[in-house]
């Protein structure tokens, strides 16, 4: 299959890029390098032998976008190029539906066009919000906490409206990652947070490697078996081999919209994590605990029966592997770049 990938340089995206040119479809990546680095594309053809096929643009430049279609004719589209950080997303709203929505909509649009009739969307579970209950199933309530939520679900409606439009033959495949992490197991890409990272995984390795001098450990009263938050890390290539399966799920089934959790199933404190990437580095990660973090939750973690069935995909790697990768790629590439 011939498949565009926007914000192909990204971290889920760079890892999706590698599974489907090993899984043999034909890529074209479209980035406009916002949030990513050059040099990923050239580790990206490190690891899979093949040139790859880059657009430098602007998913929001319509006729730049129908330019990179009409060349490509692609089959398929995986949508990630979008805006990520919720804490940006509190002072920058305006460019984070800007982007996030608008480029969204500038997508289908232009897909409609060139007759590209099926989507894999970028989504994440945050648009539950404060969950009523784990594990958090696909039937749970819809509430996001912010900004940045609120345009990935606004990224949902919008997509299912335009499967559900008189005559429309689109197929979307919507998928809510939980938290991604680890690495390609060739240390060749990875995470690369720009400035000082906001997400736990990132902070433990920089803090490892030296970058930072200790981990916040954000709230300990939390109603978690250590009083630490619970989530539901999920391995970088497990996520990337679901948008994969999603592909294949899209082409073979009569559903046109599929809706699916991606997750391992069972959450983790922070301590936890701190504890496993300890064991993997070979010594004590300085932590110091503090107050909760405004807008955290307890725990946060899936019931991805849904994905397991209809994709035929579950999550296999440990966390042992995902400290593993991670600090693999932290030591080799991850320099600071901010
Ligand atoms: C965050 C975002 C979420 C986004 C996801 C992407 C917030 C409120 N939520 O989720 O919208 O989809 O990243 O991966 O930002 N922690 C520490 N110290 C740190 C950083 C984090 O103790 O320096 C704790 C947090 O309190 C939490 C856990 O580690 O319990 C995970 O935090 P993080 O990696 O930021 O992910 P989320 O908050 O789950």
């Amino acid at each position: 299959m011939k498949v565009m990938v926007t914000g192909g340089a990204g971290f889920v995206g760079s890892h999706t890029v590698v599974e489907l040119i090993a899984a043999g479809h034909y890529v074209q990546v479209v980035e406009n390098f916002c949030n990513s680095e050059r040099w990923i594309v050239e580790r990206i053809e490190r690891i899979t032998g093949v040139p790859l096929a880059l657009d430098e643009l602007d998913i929001r430049d319509r006729d730049a976008l129908r330019a990179s279609m009409e060349r490509f004719r692609p089959d398929a589209v995986i949508h990630f190029a979008a805006l990520k950080s919720v804490s940006e997303s509190t002072q920058l709203p305006a460019s984070y539906y800007d982007v996030n929505v608008g480029g969204t909509a500038t997508l289908l649009d232009v897909m409609q066009e060139f007759d590209c009739n099926r989507i894999v969307f970028s989504s994440s579970a945050t648009v539950y919000g404060q969950p009523e209950a784990c594990p958090v199933a696909e039937s749970a309530a819809v509430g996001p906490a912010t900004p940045y939520g609120r345009t990935k679900l606004v990224g949902e409606w919008l997509i299912r409206d335009c499967v559900a439009a008189p005559g429309a033959s689109l197929g979307a495949a919507i998928l809510r990652y939980f938290n991604p992490v680890g690495a390609h197991p060739s240390g060749l890409i990875g995470e690369l947070p720009r400035g000082v990272p906001n997400n736990l995984a990132p902070y433990i390795t920089q803090t490892a490697a030296g970058q930072r001098d200790y981990i916040r450990v954000f709230g300990d009263d939390y109603a978690t078996p250590d009083g630490t938050g619970v989530r539901d890390y999920v391995h970088v290539v497990d996520l990337a081999k679901a948008h994969v399966a999603a592909l294949d799920a899209l082409a073979s089934s009569d559903q046109r919209e599929l809706t699916l959790n991606l997750g391992t199933g069972r959450g983790y404190s922070v301590l936890e994590l701190i504890e496993t990437f300890s064991s993997v580095v070979g010594r004590p990660i300085p932590y110091e605990r503090q107050g909760r973090r405004a807008g955290d939750i307890g725990e946060c973690w899936a019931d991805p029966s849904r994905a397991n069935a209809v994709l035929g995909w579950r999550a296999e790697k440990t966390l042992l592997e995902i400290c593993e990768d991670a600090w693999r790629w932290q030591q080799a590439s991850a320099l600071p770049h901010d």
